[in-house]
């Protein structure tokens, strides 16, 4: 299954390739949810419990009102023009309620460009035709909200998550914003936060899998675990994108490095901004 938004840094096509890495578990956990590419890709029955976790608010809001009305949610975005008018005001928009925030987040996320939510951006283009949602989405909503049915979901901070789930029997799939890029989230995420997850991970007793850009500050901070490499893209258009090299970390053994993973991470945005 697909993800219904956009997201930068979204695993959308590593996504099956790391699902097919998780080892057996009762409770997984997804501490930095975004698009919840490996969520969606995973089935349900691979796991008793499943936790959605992401530092921001409004998009677990999003995933909040999904699970509990998203047929309703769905049809009323539906309803609404693709227009940079209607962008523009639900930008500047405050709603109160937990639907009309859900609704104002996903209009924006699907119309923006590239998905990013922390500038304006009305995305469009001349190639193609504009549908506010994708058809699978406006035509079959009630296989996300199933999909989402009875997963616990929270708003934490990535480190206090883990503390709080883990046993001997929990996966955790660990996916923080790249060190060193330009983060479009709603909050930073530096060298200091990556160390203080590197220590809390490192003393877990549950498993997990992380991912993240390859670059040697990364890989220091952890040595001696199983670190794979795979090739993948950084584009937020359509398009070839700059190859860069991510890894995938876990405290239990992973295929080895020359049994390279390729893939590429597109966001799947509109075509341009203008
Ligand atoms: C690379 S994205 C995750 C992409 C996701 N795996 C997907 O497939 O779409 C990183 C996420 O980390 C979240 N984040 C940033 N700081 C965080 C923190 N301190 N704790 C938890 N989540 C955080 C961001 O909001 C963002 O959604």
């Amino acid at each position: 299954m697909k993800s219904p938004i956009r997201w930068v840094g979204g695993k959308h096509r590593l996504a099956e390739q790391i699902s097919s890495l998780l080892p057996s578990h009762d409770c997984y956990v997804e501490t930095c949810v975004g698009a919840a590419w490996v969520f969606f890709s995973k089935p349900r029955t691979a796991s008793k419990v499943e936790v959605l976790n992401d530092i921001d608010r409004e998009l677990v809001n999003l995933y909040c009102v999904l699970q509990r009305s998203g047929k309703r949610l769905i049809r009323e975005v539906d309803t609404l023009p693709y227009s940079r008018t209607i962008y523009d005001n639900l930008w500047h928009s405050k709603p109160s309620s937990q639907f009309k925030r859900a609704s104002r987040y996903l209009y924006l996320n699907r119309v923006g460009f590239g998905g990013k939510m922390n500038h304006r951006s009305f995305g469009t283009g001349t190639g193609r035709p504009f549908h506010v949602l994708p058809m699978w989405l406006r035509d079959s909503p009630d296989a996300l909200v199933e999909r989402l049915r009875g997963v616990i979901l929270e708003s934490l901070d990535v480190e206090e998550i883990i503390r709080r789930y883990d046993r001997p029997q929990t996966l955790f799939f660990v996916d923080p914003p790249y060190l060193g890029l330009t983060q479009p989230y709603v909050s930073q995420f530096g060298l200091e936060d990556h160390v203080r997850l590197a220590g809390a991970l490192r003393a877990i007793r549950g498993k997990f899998i992380l991912s993240c850009n390859d670059c040697p500050k990364i890989r220091r901070l952890h040595t001696g675990l199983s670190i794979t490499k795979v090739q993948t893209n950084y584009t937020i258009s359509r398009g070839a994108g700059t190859p860069a090299g991510e890894i995938l970390v876990a405290n239990f053994p992973l295929p080895r490095s020359h049994r390279k993973m390729k893939s590429r991470t597109p966001f799947a945005p509109p075509e341009r901004k203008r």
